[in-house]
């Protein structure tokens, strides 16, 4: 017990962007061309366009060229396919993200699983997610926020193999590939959700616990083991009127309580989230080194 060691999340991901900025000038040097992502908006939702924003900004700062297609909330299915395989075909772009969610009159697999896989930089098309799931397999893109959660565990010197490690959620985003990419990495992994009758117990066991529920403050510090190594992947709006825009982030884990007992923890924000963006842009630099080397 005593004080969790911080994992600072967004020192860490300043230190990727550049090394990944030195690999974009390098690939450059080489090759004559730069990476190429193709971010597909569909909509106003204010969280997908923070996000949005905040990817197209990271790439301009590590020297990746970002291709925009922002499309309104009313465009038809076939149109966003059109874009995709145009992205698709465009031998300067590397990479293609769908920013998540898709207006509810579209099928967000039929248009997640249009994109090339040897483009899939958030890593969900089927090929590259059931790759992921395979033992003897090499998926060619692992989803961001997974792949930044277990840079952040090595970077932080934190064993896998051999560790307990519990995922708080089952989403496609997050909880599924997180598991499957812990257990590729030899730990033994339990995944509690919303039907979980008794999560406190599976939790209470875990070496290393992800939090990816969407839940404030939902993990407490009676359900950590002391010492444990705890990322909280939350981002939760809760009202507070000191606020620009009314409302502050928190993460699943309740931070100042569960920080008593854990090992190593993230805070909320400058965690795990900061890191999906980093891990954004080396997927895009791993394509296009794969592409153009
Ligand atoms: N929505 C929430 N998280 C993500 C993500 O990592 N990628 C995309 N495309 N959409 C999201």
């Amino acid at each position: 017990s005593g004080q969790a060691k911080l994992i600072d999340g967004k020192e860490i991901a300043a230190t990727i962007r550049s090394e990944i900025k030195v690999e974009v000038d390098k690939l450059k040097e080489a090759t004559g061309k730069v990476p190429g992502l193709a971010v597909v908006l569909v909509g106003t939702r204010g969280d997908s366009e923070t996000y949005v924003r905040s990817k197209r900004k990271a790439c301009e700062e590590v020297g990746i060229a970002s291709f925009d297609a922002d499309l309104p909330e009313d465009v038809s299915e076939e149109e966003v396919l059109k874009v995709v395989k145009e992205f698709n075909s465009n031998p300067d772009i590397h990479g293609i993200l769908v920013q998540l969610p898709l207006p509810k009159h579209m099928d967000s697999y039929k248009v997640t699983d249009a994109i090339s896989p040897e483009k899939d930089v958030d890593g969900f098309h089927p090929a590259n997610i059931g790759a992921l799931a395979m033992r003897d397999r090499t998926p060619l893109f692992v989803p961001c926020t997974p792949k930044g959660c277990l840079e952040l565990l090595k970077r932080s010197g934190i064993q896998i193999s051999g560790r307990n490690a519990c995922i708080i959620g089952r989403s496609n985003i997050v909880g599924t590939p997180m598991a499957m990419l812990l257990q590729r990495h030899d730990a033994t992994v339990s995944v509690v959700h919303s039907r979980t009758a008794d999560p406190a117990p599976i939790v209470s066991r875990a070496d290393i616990v992800v939090a990816a529920v969407g839940n404030a403050e939902m993990v407490r510090a009676a359900w950590v083991k002391p010492g444990a190594a705890v990322l909280d992947v939350g981002t939760n709006p809760v009202e507070d009127a000191s606020k620009k825009r009314g409302y502050r982030l928190v993460g699943d884990v309740a931070f100042e309580e569960v920080r008593q007992k854990a090992g190593h923890i993230t805070p909320v924000p400058g965690g795990v989230g900061p890191m999906t963006i980093a891990m954004l842009l080396k997927n895009c630099l791993e394509s296009a080194q794969r592409i153009l080397q």
